[in-house]
């Protein structure tokens, strides 16, 4: 959707004598395609683009054949993430053929691990931008506009993109994305985002809250608070994280840490449901879980990766805990927030290990009970610590059958989890309409599991007091009670 400010950029053009005022939107209305893969911090980068683009007279298409420019946000965190990105070129390649004025960039973590390697690869490519360049998107536009290749890559120490209004795409009106960190120092030996995605930087607490007030106003009901490593927000003044120790005494005095934004954000807009993703267990500290506690419109669910639960793998991994000490983490979760939920990434069959370290996996997951979960096959990935040390000796079949095992175990323990709901009265915001259903509602209760239930006359953004019938291991089913108070 073309953002009003778009087509208040005047450009002075002197043709023949007389000057000609145009508005750019008359003089140079484009049409852009763009498509995502991979985080949910890429979802939200695209609107990031789609804003800076819109200042250029740019508005968004939801079809491919008629786009001037395409653009896919591209994820690199496994094998098959890349291959997808592969075969849509493949597809826009066919697409050109009919549209022959349409140029391609790829952005996003592809873009910034391949760099110009991506021109001479795919020949329908016109730019390669890396996740930090995107402000720089109109330099490279006109470049090939001017029929030459354009990449940037260059990663920066301070780009959060903080004074980028998002213009929402694909949106719901209700819930929506923003980010407050940008890339990871954790250095997970099979993990690309450090190259990717650069060093970790904090974005200011003053622009997150602006953007948060500003949803609201434009009647969002939920935000989520977007990180590699949320836990690992600190802000104090501007700079890289690993720079912190060189702050003066009065930034390290005023600076804000995760515990202090949730707080600020909670206490900024109380009616408004706040989340966040993704926490790391070696960060996470006791004052996240009391501040979750403190406020009720902070939803009572933590993404909570683990990967592996062998004490030998997580070490290789460099995830910089224990089991043990994750154990200590989720009790202290149960003990302060009884209700919360908790999910979990987890990676079957990195190099070296055993039915052992497997197994290990399966009991620490006995020991959670997750709510949710995300499971992989480990795929090698060029250039990471695993890749240059490590040999990927698990054969595909192990692999496969391990992650079979802990996908089982893991719908056995959401079954087990949604069943714990039925009987209670939850609150729900209205997302939608179910996917299986068009009589019914589909929305969240504050532990992010899906509850369904008949529309009667609730609207999309209604917070609604639901009685929980019935579940299968991922799905609440149940009926409106009432509007809940938050309403
Ligand atoms: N920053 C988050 C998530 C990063 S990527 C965190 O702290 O965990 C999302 C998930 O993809 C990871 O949690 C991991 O489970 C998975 N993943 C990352 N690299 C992978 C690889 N090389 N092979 C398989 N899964 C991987
Ligand atoms: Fe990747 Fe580990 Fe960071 S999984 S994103 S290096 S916390």
């Amino acid at each position: 959707m073309m953002n009003d400010q778009g087509t208040e950029k005047i450009i002075d053009e002197t043709k023949q004598g007389t000057t000609l005022t145009l508005k750019k939107e008359e003089a140079n209305t484009r049409k852009l395609y763009i498509e995502s893969y991979g985080c949910q911090m890429n979802f939200s980068d695209s609107e990031i683009v789609a804003s800076i683009l819109s200042q250029e007279g740019f508005n968004t298409t939801q079809k491919l054949e008629e786009a001037d420019l395409v653009l896919v946000n591209t994820c690199s965190i496994r094998e098959k993430a890349e291959q997808t990105v592969r075969k849509r070129l493949e597809k826009f390649n066919a697409v050109k053929k009919t549209n022959p004025g349409m140029k391609v960039g790829v952005l996003g973590c592809m873009a910034e691990r391949l760099k110009s390697k991506f021109l001479e690869e795919e020949k329908i490519v016109d730019m390669v931008v890396g996740p930090d360049a995107y402000k720089d998107l109109p330099n490279l536009i006109q470049e090939v506009d001017e029929g030459r290749n354009a990449v940037n890559v260059i990663l920066s120490k301070d780009e959060t993109y903080g004074d980028v209004a998002p213009v929402r795409l694909n949106s719901n009106g209700v819930t929506a994305f923003v980010s407050i960190t940008r890339g990871c120092d954790n250095m997970c030996t099979f993990c690309v985002v450090p190259f990717t995605r650069g060093r970790e930087r904090s974005r200011d607490p003053q622009s997150i809250l602006a953007e948060v007030n500003d949803l609201w106003e434009k009647g969002f009901k939920e935000v989520t608070l977007l990180g590699q490593n949320v836990d690992s927000y600190l802000w104090y003044g501007g700079g890289l994280k690993k720079d912190f120790e060189k702050a003066t005494d009065m930034q390290k005095a005023t600076s804000v840490n995760f515990a202090k934004l949730l707080e600020l954000v909670a206490q900024a807009q109380p009616k408004m449901r706040i989340r966040f993703s993704t926490s790391n267990p070696q960060d996470m500290t006791l004052d996240v879980i009391e501040s979750m506690a403190k406020y009720e419109n902070i939803c009572k669910y933590i993404h909570l990766p683990v990967q592996s639960g062998s004490n030998r793998v997580l070490k290789a991994m460099n995830r910089l805990h224990t089991r043990e000490e994750y154990f200590e983490l989720i009790d202290n979760i149960r003990r302060i927030l009884p209700d919360c939920a908790i999910s979990q990434d987890m990676i079957a069959g990195f190099p070296t290990e055993t039915e052992e370290d497997h197994q290990d996996t399966l009991s620490l997951m006995d020991y959670v009970k997750y709510d949710f979960g995300f499971m992989f096959a480990y795929s090698e990935r060029p250039g990471t610590m695993a890749a240059r040390k490590l040999e990927d000796d698990i054969p595909e079949e192990t692999k496969k059958r391990r992650l079979q095992e802990i996908i089982e175990l893991q719908q056995k323990h959401g079954l087990l989890r949604t069943q714990q709901h039925v009987g209670k009265t939850e609150e729900v915001l209205i997302e939608g309409a179910s996917k299986k259903s068009d009589a019914h509602w589909m929305g969240r209760n504050s532990q992010n599991t899906v509850v369904v239930f008949p529309k009667e006359n609730y609207k999309v953004g209604d917070f609604v007091n639901v009685k929980i019938n019935d579940c299968t291991s991922a799905t609440l089913i149940g009926e409106a009670v009432e509007y809940s108070k938050n309403n």
